[in-house]
C-alpha cells in the first residue's frame, strides 16, 4: 500500500509538472483528487485495510493528498502568472505611438441649426413636441381651414399615400394635434420633416420646417412680430433687419410673410436676394378663430399666433451650400466640409 501511495504521488507530480495550461491542470486534479480519483478511492476504501495498518495508511494517504493539492496550487499560481505575463506582452499599448487619426464625427448643419432654434424657443418658454410625418388630410389641411378642392391646396403640391393619407406638407399639422391635446394657454414648437412634390436645385421633396404656436388670452399680431424680431436677432445677430409683407394662409388671419436681411450678402444685394438685400424666412400669422374652434378652443376667450419657418434655406445660405440636395445626400465629402 505504501508503495502504491508513493507511486501515486510520483505519477501526480510528474503529470502536474507536464501541465502547461490551467485546463490540463484541472484534468490532473480530477484524475487524482476527484470523486473517481485514485487517491480518493484509497481513502474511501479504508475499511478494507487491516485495522492495525489503518492509521499509518490513513496518515500516508492524507499526506499524499496534501502534497498533491499543494503541488497543484503551486503549479496553478505559476501558470496564471505566465498567462498574465503573456497577455501583458500581447496587449501592450505603446502610448508614445502616433495615433491612427480617429475620424471625428460632427453634427449635420441642419441639426446644428435646428438645435440653435430649439434652444432659443425653449428659453422663451416653448415646449418642444413632435408628431406624425404621415398624417391624414384632416390634420394637414381640413382642420387648418383648407377644405377639399380649396385652391390653397395648390400652394403645396402634396404626396398622397391614399385619398385620405399623405406625407405632411407642413408642420402646421402639429398645430391641430397640439390644440386637440393641450389646454390653453400653451406655447409649443415642433421641428420636423415635411414633404412636397417639388424638385430642383433650391427645392427638395423633403425639407425641414418648424412650427411655433402660441395660444393664450389676448395675444395677437403685435406679440407675434416682437417675438419674431427677438428670434431673428438671436439667430442671425443683432444687426438683422426684418421686413413684413402681407400674405395668405387659410389658417391664419391676418397672414404675413417675414423677410430678414439676406445672410448671403448681409443686405448689400446679391443674386440670391435678387438685389433686394432681404430673403424670405417665415410664413406666420394670427390663428384664424375658425381653426381654434374646429379643434375645440373657445375663440372668444383665446387667441393665438403661429409661425412656420423652413430651415433648409437658412442653412444653405449660412453655410454657402449651392444645392439643397447636398443636405440630404449623406455624401462624406460634403459633410466633412460642414464640420
Ligand atoms: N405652414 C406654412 C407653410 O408651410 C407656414 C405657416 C406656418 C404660415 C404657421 C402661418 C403660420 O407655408
Amino acid at each position: 500500500m505504501k508503495e502504491k501511495l508513493e507511486q501515486i504521488l510520483k505519477d501526480a507530480q510528474g503529470e502536474i509538472e507536464k501541465c502547461d495550461d490551467v485546463k490540463m491542470l484541472d484534468e490532473v486534479r480530477v484524475k487524482f483528487l476527484g470523486k473517481q480519483g485514485e487517491l480518493t478511492s484509497i481513502l474511501r476504501n479504508m475499511k478494507e485495510v487491516p485495522p492495525e495498518e489503518r492509521k499509518t495508511v490513513g496518515m500516508l494517504a492524507n499526506g499524499v493528498r496534501e502534497k498533491v493539492e499543494e503541488a497543484i496550487a503551486k503549479k496553478g499560481e505559476k501558470l496564471n502568472e505566465t498567462a498574465l505575463k503573456l497577455a501583458m506582452e500581447k496587449e501592450k499599448i505603446d502610448i508614445t505611438m502616433p495615433s491612427k487619426g480617429e475620424k471625428r464625427g460632427a453634427l449635420h448643419p441642419l441639426t446644428r441649426f435646428n438645435n440653435k432654434f430649439m434652444d432659443i424657443c425653449v428659453a422663451m418658454g416653448f415646449t418642444v413636441i413632435q408628431g406624425p410625418e404621415i398624417d391624414t388630410d384632416y390634420y394637414n389641411f381640413e382642420a387648418l381651414n383648407v377644405p377639399k378642392n380649396h385652391p390653397a391646396r395648390d400652394m403645396q403640391d402634396s404626396l398622397y399615400i391614399t385619398d385620405n393619407i399623405l406625407l405632411r406638407t407642413q408642420t402646421s399639422n402639429m398645430q391641430v394635434h397640439a390644440m386637440e391635446e393641450l389646454k390653453p394657454p400653451f406655447k409649443i414648437v415642433c421641428p420636423g420633416r415635411v414633404y412636397r412634390n417639388d424638385d430642383d436645385s433650391s427645392h427638395s421633396p423633403i425639407f425641414n420646417q418648424f412650427e411655433a404656436l402660441v395660444v393664450d388670452e389676448n395675444v395677437g399680431l403685435k406679440d407675434l412680430m416682437k417675438m419674431i424680431d427677438v428670434i431673428l436677432k438671436k439667430l442671425f445677430g443683432e444687426n438683422v433687419k426684418m421686413r413684413v409683407r402681407p400674405a395668405y394662409f387659410p389658417f391664419t388671419e391676418p397672414s404675413i410673410e417675414i423677410d430678414a436681411t439676406c445672410q448671403m450678402c448681409q443686405g448689400k444685394g446679391c443674386s440670391l436676394c435678387k438685389g433686394t438685400g432681404f430673403s424670405e424666412v417665415f410664413g406666420a400669422g394670427v390663428v384664424n378663430p375658425k381653426v381654434l374652434e374646429m379643434s375645440g378652443i373657445d375663440s372668444k376667450k383665446y387667441s393665438g399666433f403661429a409661425f412656420g419657418p423652413g430651415i433648409d434655406r437658412s442653412v444653405m445660405v449660412t453655410n454657402k451650400i449651392p444645392n439643397i440636395k447636398y443636405l440630404f445626400r449623406n455624401d462624406m465629402r460634403f459633410l466633412k466640409q460642414m464640420r
